[in-house]
């Protein structure tokens, strides 16, 4: 079965408005839907409605929050709720990455909220994973990873679940140039498609698309794509250039 080829950016706390959208309009002018990619933006989310209304009309390309709120609405000063996503032309939500685990205390019993009020809305989450150095030392990052899926996402049907896209992303390897090795993400990625076949049998399993996350650059995006597993990227510092994110989606 084939599964859908994911190049996903994520800015972080990175770009102005100007330089956000002169590298949407760059990313757009240089990729066309007949590659088959798609292509995931996932500005700040101040940038949220103007990015989804330069890429309305490209449908290989669509648009992520990096973060939402659990709760419907009401009084959650600063948040933002996946209804008001959904309402500027938000797809998709990023929920889980690392660096919301460490700076921001977001746990796997919180992220399953966040994942529940997302399908709830309409949205579509991407859902990180990833162990830290000592884990992966300890030898322990495939049961570290079970743990985070079992208590993050592994509670939904089958039908939510087949509309999750997951995001290994070994917290070594995030904005360090230290890639892991092709070996290394086949390796996980196999273990957690396992994961979810055990879970949800064999045509969830194939279906679903797993992304790597950590240093992708077009100096190793090829390799890391070609791997069996390996359904795309979610990348971080070179996706704020268009010349590299633009290698990027064309290294499938
Ligand atoms: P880098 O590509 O900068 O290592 O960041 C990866 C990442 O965290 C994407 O979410």
């Amino acid at each position: 079965m084939s599964r859908q080829k994911i190049a996903a950016g994520n800015w972080k706390m990175n770009k102005t408005l100007k330089d956000g959208l002169d590298l949407v309009k760059d990313i757009r002018a240089n990729t066309t839907s007949e590659e088959g990619v798609l292509t995931i933006l996932a500005p700040p989310s101040v940038f949220l409605k103007a990015v989804a209304e330069l890429v309305a009309d490209a449908p290989h390309i669509r648009v992520a929050a990096q973060n939402c709120h659990q709760e419907e609405g009401g009084a959650y000063t600063g948040e933002v709720s996946v209804e008001m996503l959904k309402s500027i032309g938000v797809s998709h939500v990023i929920l889980g990455h690392s660096e919301r685990r460490e700076y921001f205390g977001e746990g796997n019993e919180l992220l399953a909220r966040k994942v529940d009020r997302v399908l709830a809305g309409g949205l579509l989450p991407i859902f990180c994973c990833g162990e830290s150095l000592p884990t992966r030392e300890a030898e322990e990052h495939v049961s570290y990873v079970a743990q985070q899926l079992e208590e993050g996402i592994f509670h939904l049907s089958a039908e939510d679940f087949s509309k999750v896209v997951i995001a290994y992303e070994p917290i070594w390897a995030i904005g360090t140039g230290v890639t892991a090795s092709k070996e290394q993400a086949q390796d996980m990625h196999r273990e957690i498609r396992a994961m979810i076949q055990k879970h949800y049998g064999s045509e969830v399993a194939e279906s679903t698309s797993i992304l790597y996350g950590g240093s992708v650059k077009p100096a190793n995006a090829k390799e890391l794509f070609a791997q069996a597993d390996v359904d795309g990227g979610l990348v971080g510092g070179a996706s704020l250039k268009a010349p590299d994110f633009v290698a990027i989606i064309q290294s499938f």
